[in-house]
């Protein structure tokens, strides 16, 4: 007894107890994260960052964080059934990448009821739901920069030697568009923003093709052998919504027999690992990072403040007293170490 009071003491003494009150019971976190889809690359990247981040703050604070994360195999109406049952086991808050961003007033409106405030993050629910409560909030990243910085990625490589990009000489830019899952925010923005920095500096560019391939790598493989059977050697850029996509339209080219250096200028966002390693080979010619690290931080960061009661906006920077933006930033080959772990 006498040596355990001792420990005791010395833990104290050290401060290393001290965020455990005055009850000496670990204070608990209770976060429920409803995933949209779990086996998304980049949502589980968000995801292990999160997982670790939460393990070192639990050492840091002395605190204990439950996290349950839930797969909501993109079903709204399952997603719902998992977020209803975290409010009925009270938990402290509610992350919530959602299923279908126009169906988050449902939601909220449940939270508000139950008193747990509530993140999105990655899919942005429409501003007039965001309203309905003061502690709902969103973290992510603004999906028209992402297509400007693909599109200053091409206006580059066309600026600094333009017969290398516009391989058949005719001054205008062929491409094609590799969309995400339609109605995403990103899908829109980063499709319209891409294509607008090319023209807005002047530059001609012709659509050949344009299609969803869901985010998915797979799917894109398939669209991209259909364009190259149908276009061949006249597409000159691949804008890709995502880097799965960029991915895949890399894995098509190439099973098509084309030579590494002969593939079309392909870009993607994201800078997924798989994806930095296509950089370095040169098969992928940028990306833009959408900065998983980051997105997990703030939300855990917001998730304690919300669940502890402390102003939120001194555990995060907080635009219209709703919003956490993270900046996009490219990604070269010239660039590229400061990405690698
Ligand atoms: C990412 C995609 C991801 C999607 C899921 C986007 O921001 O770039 O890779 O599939 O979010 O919502």
């Amino acid at each position: 007894m006498k040596r355990i009071c001792a420990l005791f003491f010395a833990l104290v003494l050290a401060g290393t107890l001290t965020a455990c009150g005055d009850t000496g019971v670990t204070p608990t976190i209770r976060i429920g994260v409803a995933l949209y889809q779990q086996d998304d690359t980049f949502i589980s990247t968000v995801m292990q960052a999160f997982q670790q981040q939460a393990m070192a703050m639990e050492q840091e604070r002395g605190v204990k964080i439950n996290l349950n994360l839930a797969d909501g195999r993109s079903s709204q109406t399952i997603q719902n059934e998992q977020v209803d049952r975290f409010l009925d086991q009270d938990y402290d808050v509610i992350c919530v990448n959602i299923v279908d961003r126009t169906a988050a007033a449902v939601l909220i409106d449940k939270a508000q009821s139950a008193g747990v405030p509530v993140i999105f993050f990655n899919r942005e629910p429409v501003m007039e739901d965001l309203s309905r409560w003061e502690q709902a909030y969103y973290i992510g990243s603004p999906g028209a920069r992402a297509g400007e910085l693909q599109g200053e990625l091409v206006l580059r490589s066309w600026q600094s030697d333009p017969s290398a990009l516009d391989r058949s000489g005719d001054g205008v830019l062929q491409y094609v568009m590799l969309e995400g899952e339609a109605g995403h925010q990103d899908t829109l923005l980063r499709t319209e923003y891409s294509v607008k920095t090319l023209t807005g500096a002047g530059i001609a560019t012709e659509k050949l093709a344009n299609e969803t391939a869901d985010w998915q790598r797979g799917q894109a493989g398939t669209r991209m052998k259909q364009w190259l059977e149908e276009f061949g050697d006249a597409i000159e850029v691949v804008f890709a919504n995502n880097d799965d996509m960029a991915l895949g339209a890399i894995d098509a080219c190439l099973n098509s027999g084309m030579a590494p250096e002969d593939l079309p200028f392909i870009v993607g966002v994201d800078a997924t690992p798989p994806a930095l390693e296509a950089v370095a080979e040169g098969t992928l010619k940028g990306t833009v990072q959408n900065d998983a690290k980051g997105q997990a931080k703030n939300m855990l960061a917001l998730s304690c403040a919300l669940a502890e009661g402390t102003d939120p906006s001194r555990a995060v920077e907080l635009t219209d007293g709703k919003y956490v933006w993270l900046p996009y930033v490219s990604v070269t080959k010239e660039n590229l170490s400061a990405f690698q772990q």
